[in-house]
């Protein structure tokens, strides 16, 4: 029931229309018994600073961020965590008091925990290899520092961008090619390429049992990279985790409760599942 002590929490983004994270959120909130409800505005490129405002005077409990706020939001709140600060970028923002507000990165750890959670695969002490330099990409590389990894090699397209990535991960980060994805305990697909479509970011013979293969694309659930990944034998991981757990990290900061993952998961298959239908 909605009542008048109700708190809001809400995505800003643009487009924001299509997002998951109204489905996933409010699961997260009716399975944990929290008085929040959650939804998402349309905010114009250039208007993240009015939001900001907007949560400050209408006291919003919190705040998720997506395309094209992430810079602008990072450069206007009062603190920061150490991710946000690494990535000069920021996914959600959590009240702190006295009109303060601080912003967050949780999809790097939101990665990291769908690799343990979902994958039962402990990133310390491995080898690893992201494909892919953009910000996704970008958020792993740090979180897999962070979490220990003894290796993560950048493998992208562009050089430039991909010295610039691995630069996150400090002295276990470098640039590399298919001879360290072959190499790799984990192979995380964090570029574009297959969504929507057969595409495969790299060419798949290099990869074999005894690999977790993760991609962060989710539409389709198995990707192209993903079954093939399958036929040679090795482990693989969807992107639909990363999604869940970097929002069941927004759900704790903001309320300290830890809200029940595997809900949210279903909640999203549902729904990804009736939009395939109406399609
Ligand atoms: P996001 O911020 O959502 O992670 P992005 O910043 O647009 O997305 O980054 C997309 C990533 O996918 C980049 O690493 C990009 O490679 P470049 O740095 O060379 O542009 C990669 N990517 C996109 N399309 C690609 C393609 N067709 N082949 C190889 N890599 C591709």
């Amino acid at each position: 029931m909605i009542s008048g002590r109700t708190g809001l929490a809400c995505v800003i983004g643009h487009p924001v229309r299509h997002s998951l994270s109204p489905v996933l959120m409010n699961t997260a909130f009716a399975s944990a018994g929290l008085d929040l409800v959650y939804t998402a505005f349309e905010v114009a490129p250039g208007a993240a600073d009015q939001a900001l405002d907007a949560m400050r005077t209408l006291g919003i409990s919190g705040m998720n961020v997506t395309m094209p706020h992430k810079q602008q939001v990072f450069a206007s709140v009062d603190e920061l965590d150490p991710a946000a600060v690494a990535l000069g970028a920021v996914n959600c923002v959590a009240p702190i008091g006295n009109g303060r507000l601080r912003g967050h990165n949780t999809d790097g750890a939101g990665f990291v925990d769908s690799l343990r959670l979902d994958a039962d695969f402990d990133p310390a002490g491995r080898s690893t290899v992201v494909l892919g330099a953009g910000g996704a990409a970008r958020a792993i590389v740090d979180a897999l520092a962070r979490a220990g990894a003894a290796r993560v090699v950048v493998v992208n397209r562009t050089e430039s961008s991909a010295h610039e990535a691995a630069r996150l991960a400090g002295s276990v980060g470098s640039v590399g090619g298919l001879a360290e994805v072959a190499a790799a305990e984990l192979v995380v697909n964090a570029t574009s390429v297959g969504m929507g479509t057969a595409e495969l970011p790299i060419d798949a013979d290099v990869l074999h049992a005894g690999q977790l293969v993760a991609d962060i694309v989710y539409h389709p659930l198995i990707t192209a990279l993903l079954g093939q990944a399958r036929s040679r034998g090795a482990a693989t991981l969807d992107g639909l985790g990363m999604l869940v757990h970097q929002a069941a990290r927004a759900v704790e900061l903001w309320t300290g409760t830890r809200p029940d993952h595997r809900a949210m998961r279903a909640a999203a298959e549902a729904e990804l599942a009736a939009r395939a239908a109406a399609s």
